[in-house]
This record gives structure tokens, C-alpha cells and sequence, in this order.
């Protein structure tokens, strides 16, 4: 391959919103919005019913129901709200002791309208969805960005170090759009959120092959692949965060857009992932497809990229001497295997400092994607590994092994 064969993926570039809806977020984490019948009242989750704009008067009109707010303070960020001139409390509902709301930076678009996208695509890119100040304590553990000059500290566990991982673990609409397309409110993570920080390459560097994602595991040089088509039903989303701005020079990840549909893993001339990780591979056959069949996502930081765990894809190359920050969930049914542990990184989260800056709302999301649970004696057990159990099956495999 020459220079110019190279790097020939189509680029989708998202556009940069003009508009954000506004939440308004009560003391205990829930969201505002609008029920059925047109009261206000709080919610849980990231839909449409919690969606607000902010008009030119500085008042914030529902996005489903004919309610407008006032705001009572002239402080941007947190605010009492007054309907019909009575002030809301925790839950929503007009009080003459009203509490205070954190009027939060929201998504683009309607919940709704992204699900459309999803549903018919197979992934969605909720551009600068992130809340700036937490994009810019994820861009911070990350030690890139504004904070490229920190040094990272893989050994400490970037999860417990910050609270923005949790934060971001428990962001609400992404949620309600997983749940939504894999048409189930028990989610989990696979693995403890992680990030993925990527350097510049060098030519010679072992570069991911292309593959679908956990639990599919198409192309991936491990144990337990899902042997057939799984069809309507999803066994996984993978939700990546883009704490640097992705884009085709800088390493933004390389898709096959649209390829979950066809229910198969990606073809080997391609260049799988299990065949890409040996070392000396990559000098023998050069890079895996980068060819113009393939689509590079290019969206700024802050962003959330959706997308169905069948859609084969592949790390980018990062031409620039810019770290590109990526976190990372790979999200399942509650009904598939975790790929790794979460319950020590859970509870390293409830004891560290991080936690404490989590509402009510974030911390049962965390504990719901993170406690993986099964049936025990007497009721519902959460998962962990049991050391002593380990050791006997170890001492087994080397008695078989001898
Ligand atoms: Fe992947």
C-alpha cells in the first residue's frame, strides 16, 4: 500500500448545535417535566418530558406540554422556579417552600428524535451533549486537552479517582436511548468505565483490527463469540464518550456505519482485530481497511456516540501529536455475562471522595449498571469473585495439567 491508498475513510462530520434544551435538575438528581396530564413533576430519566427551552425572556417552556417557568434568580446555574407564581419543590409539584433547581446545559435535540435515528441507523451521535464543566473534568482525569499537561496515573484507577466518570456513567438521556433500543430497563455495564487514551503512531505500533463489540466479540481474539445472528434482539450498545474532539487525523474511531444489520462479523480481508494484535502483523500486511467503505464519526468533545455492539469497527490512527481521549462502556443486558469485574471498582467508589459529589439519581444508576446480581439462598445476591472458589479451580487445572 502507498500513502495515498491509505486513510480514504468517508468522514461524518456532525454539525456543531446551535440549540440545547435545558434540565432542570432537583436536589435529589431528578429531572423536571410534564406528566400526562400537564402538572409538573419529576423524573428519573432523560426523555422528552424533561426537556426544556429557554426563551428570549429567559423563561423555560416545556418541550411536551404548554407549562412555561420562571426562573427567580438571576443566577444562571441554580434557580427556584415559579409556575403561575408558586414556587416548585423537590418533586415538582407548587409549593409555598420552593427548592432549588440546577438549570443544566442539555441536549441537542429531542430523546425522541435521536431514538428515530438509532432505530433506522444503528448508532447516534449526541453532539456536545456534556455539561461543560463535567466535559472538563473528564478531559482533566484524562490528562489531556486543557490538561494535556498533567501526567496520567493509570495505577490509581481514573474511576474512584473522579467523580466525572460516574457522573458521565449516569448520563440520562444516552441511558433512556440504550434502554429504549435494547428494549430493556436492565442494563449493565460490562466492564468498569474505562478510558481510552491514544498516542500518536509511529509506523510500526500494533493497530486494533476491525471487529463487534462485547458480547458479539466478531473478530476478537477470545473465547465465547455469540455463535449466531442474534436479531431483534440487542445484546449490546457500546456508548462512547469523546472527551477529545474526534476527528480522522487526530484518531477518531473507524466504523462500518450501518454494518449491525447485517447480524455477522466483518470480512478478514478487512483485517480482524484477532488477526491484527500479533506482533510483526502489521509489518507483514500493513494496516487493517482504511479504505472510502469505511466511516470516521468526526464530533467535538463533550459528545456521546451511540452505537448497535454488532457494527464493525476499529480504533483510529492518531497522525497527530495531540492524545485523543475516549471513555469507553460497552453495555449489556442484565441477562449476558459481565466481561469483567465492577464490583471492586464499585465499592472503591463508595469509599473514595468522588462519590460524595453524586446526587441520589447518579448514585442508583451507578449501583444499578455496576452490582451485577444473581439468585441466592434467600434473595438477591450481588456478584464478585470469590477468591477462595478460584484458587480450587486453579489447583484443578494444574492437577489436569501434570
Ligand atoms: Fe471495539
Amino acid at each position: 500500500m502507498t500513502d495515498t491508498e491509505i486513510f480514504q475513510e468517508r468522514v461524518v462530520k456532525v454539525p456543531i448545535p446551535e440549540h440545547h434544551y435545558t434540565l432542570l435538575v432537583s436536589p435529589n438528581g431528578n429531572y423536571l417535566g410534564v406528566d400526562d396530564e400537564g402538572f409538573t413533576t419529576t423524573y428519573p430519566v432523560g426523555n422528552d418530558r424533561v426537556m426544556w427551552d429557554e426563551t428570549e425572556s429567559g423563561s423555560l417552556r416545556s418541550a411536551v406540554g404548554d407549562i412555561e417557568l420562571v426562573k427567580e434568580s438571576a443566577d444562571a446555574n441554580v434557580s427556584r422556579l415559579t409556575l403561575d407564581g408558586h414556587t416548585l419543590d423537590d418533586v415538582g409539584e407548587p409549593s409555598s417552600t420552593g427548592v432549588l433547581y440546577n438549570v443544566e446545559h442539555g441536549p441537542e435535540k429531542l430523546p425522541s428524535e435521536y431514538l428515530d435515528f438509532f432505530r433506522k441507523n444503528g448508532w447516534v451521535c449526541l453532539t456536545s451533549i456534556l455539561p461543560p464543566r463535567l466535559l472538563e473534568e473528564l478531559e482533566k482525569v484524562a490528562c489531556t486537552d486543557r490538561f494535556a499537561h498533567l501526567k496520567f496515573e493509570r495505577s490509581r484507577g481514573p474511576f474512584s479517582q473522579s467523580w466525572g466518570i460516574a457522573r458521565a456513567a449516569a448520563e440520562p438521556v444516552s441511558l433512556w436511548l440504550i434502554r429504549e433500543y435494547m428494549q430493556t430497563d436492565d442494563v449493565r455495564v460490562a466492564h468498569t468505565p474505562g478510558l481510552a487514551i491514544l498516542g500518536r503512531d509511529d509506523g510500526k505500533r500494533v493497530v486494533q483490527g476491525w471487529h463487534s463489540d462485547y458480547p458479539y466479540h466478531w473478530g476478537v481474539p477470545v473465547r465465547g463469540h455469540v455463535p449466531t445472528p442474534s436479531g431483534e434482539t440487542v445484546l449490546g450498545v457500546q456508548r462512547n464518550f469523546c472527551v477529545s474532539p474526534f476527528t480522522k487525523m487526530g484518531g477518531a474511531t473507524a466504523f462500518k456505519l450501518g454494518s449491525h444489520a447485517l447480524d455477522q462479523g466483518p470480512p478478514k480481508e478487512w483485517g480482524l482485530a484477532s488477526d491484527h494484535y500479533q506482533e510483526g502483523y502489521r509489518e507483514a500486511h500493513g494496516l487493517p481497511y482504511t479504505g472510502p467503505d469505511a466511516d470516521i464519526i468526526e464530533a467535538p468533545g463533550g459528545s456521546i456516540i451511540l452505537y448497535d455492539s454488532r457494527t464493525w469497527h476499529r480504533a483510529g490512527v492518531n497522525r497527530t501529536d495531540k492524545k485523543r481521549a475516549a471513555l469507553l462502556m460497552a453495555i449489556t443486558p442484565m441477562y449476558v455475562m459481565p466481561k469483567n469485574d465492577t464490583s471492586q471498582s464499585y465499592k472503591a467508589l463508595l469509599a473514595s471522595a468522588a462519590y460524595e459529589k453524586l446526587n441520589e439519581r447518579e448514585r442508583g444508576e451507578v449501583e444499578r449498571l455496576m452490582v451485577h446480581q444473581f439468585i441466592g439462598p434467600g434473595g438477591e445476591y450481588a456478584i464478585a469473585p470469590d477468591r477462595e472458589l478460584t484458587a480450587t479451580v486453579r489447583s484443578r487445572r494444574r492437577y489436569k495439567a501434570s
